[in-house]
């Protein structure tokens, strides 16, 4: 059977580039810039896949206008909060993105955002242009063994963020949709109403999905119900978060901090975060490792070309 020939949409890492390459005919955005749907759809004109697509809005409209040669559309993420996934059921379009192989990678940045918040650290890196020496007032934090972490969506990422901070001797409580079972609670306490939650923990971790259901969850509402000594934790999606009210939360101490990766509107994130010393932020580098990445193009290559030689994909989405 002959080599689809496909489109990346962004410049992908070396090491993932030469697998794609050993796969498929590639044609890759060498430019590393960020392409308009226009360019993109321009790029598939004749390739048989998309690659790539996280910073592609693939809507209804990008599925109409799909160039015919295209038979499957790949993104290299986990989220996939910019695709209509039913709007490629509807047109028969194969979806695949990159499941499992970032847990481990997303889990430990959710550990450094808690430790960031809970030790200072945004304070702790500006005080050290002009460090006058210890003394015993000096930034205390707070200590996170015997805290609770309340965990808001208990996928596969909600539930490695848990192992991990069971080692650090945090106790755990979560919320989702549906309680799961004692093999994969190992003790977790069940919350059915996130607001419940969110009065019992010490640090609240949004792992959930972005959907029209968790859309703005982190309101000036639900924030209220929480402790002032709490922590906010956001490895998701950026629109999971009110900005206005977590930032009238920080800023008047009404919490801890604030530990996020992810942000509305990205990149041109409120800018009132960069000001906040109870912020720890970082630039989306969630699922960014070198381990992860290349783990990422190996499941979107497997699940292209297992959809091409007519066999199940574990990574298909639609
Ligand atoms: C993911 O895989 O969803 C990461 O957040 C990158 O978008």
């Amino acid at each position: 059977m002959s080599r689809w020939s496909i489109f990346v949409t962004a410049k992908m890492p070396d090491y993932v580039e030469r697998d794609i390459a050993a796969a498929f005919d590639a044609t890759f955005n060498t430019t590393g810039e960020k392409l308009t749907q226009e360019q993109v759809l321009k790029g598939l004109e004749g390739k048989d896949a998309l690659f790539g697509g996280v910073g592609v809005k693939m809507d209804a409209a990008f599925m109409d206008k799909l160039p015919s040669s295209v038979k499957a559309l790949g993104t290299y993420s986990v989220g996939f909060d910019h695709v209509d996934i039913a709007a490629a059921k509807a047109k028969g379009m194969p979806v695949f993105n990159t499941p499992d192989v970032l847990t481990d990678t997303v889990a430990e940045c959710a550990m450094l955002l808690t430790l960031g918040v809970a030790r200072r650290v945004t304070e702790s890196v500006a005080l050290m242009a002009d460090w006058k020496g210890w003394t015993p007032l000096q930034l205390n934090g707070m200590e996170v063994a015997g805290k609770t972490m309340g965990i808001f969506g208990f996928g596969r990422i909600g539930r490695a963020i848990a192992d991990r901070a069971r080692a650090f001797k945090m106790n755990i409580a979560y919320s989702d949709m549906n309680k799961f079972s004692p093999d994969l609670e190992q003790g977790a306490i069940y919350y059915k109403d996130p607001a419940e939650l969110m009065a019992h923990c010490d640090i609240l971790i949004l792992a959930c999905n972005s959907t029209p259901e968790t859309r703005g969850f982190l309101n000036r509402e639900r924030l209220a119900k929480m402790r002032p000594t709490a922590i906010v934790v956001n490895i998701a999606r950026g629109d999971i978060v009110n900005d206005d009210a977590l930032i009238e939360a920080l800023s008047q101490n009404k919490i801890m901090g604030a530990g996020l990766d992810v942000f509305n509107n990205e990149p041109n994130f409120d800018p009132r975060y960069k000001t906040l010393p109870n912020a720890f932020i970082l630039p989306h580098i969630g699922s960014s490792t070198v381990e992860a990445r290349r783990r990422m193009g190996q499941i979107l290559i497997e699940g292209l070309l297992a959809f091409k030689d007519g066999k199940p994909a574990r990574n298909r989405l639609a």
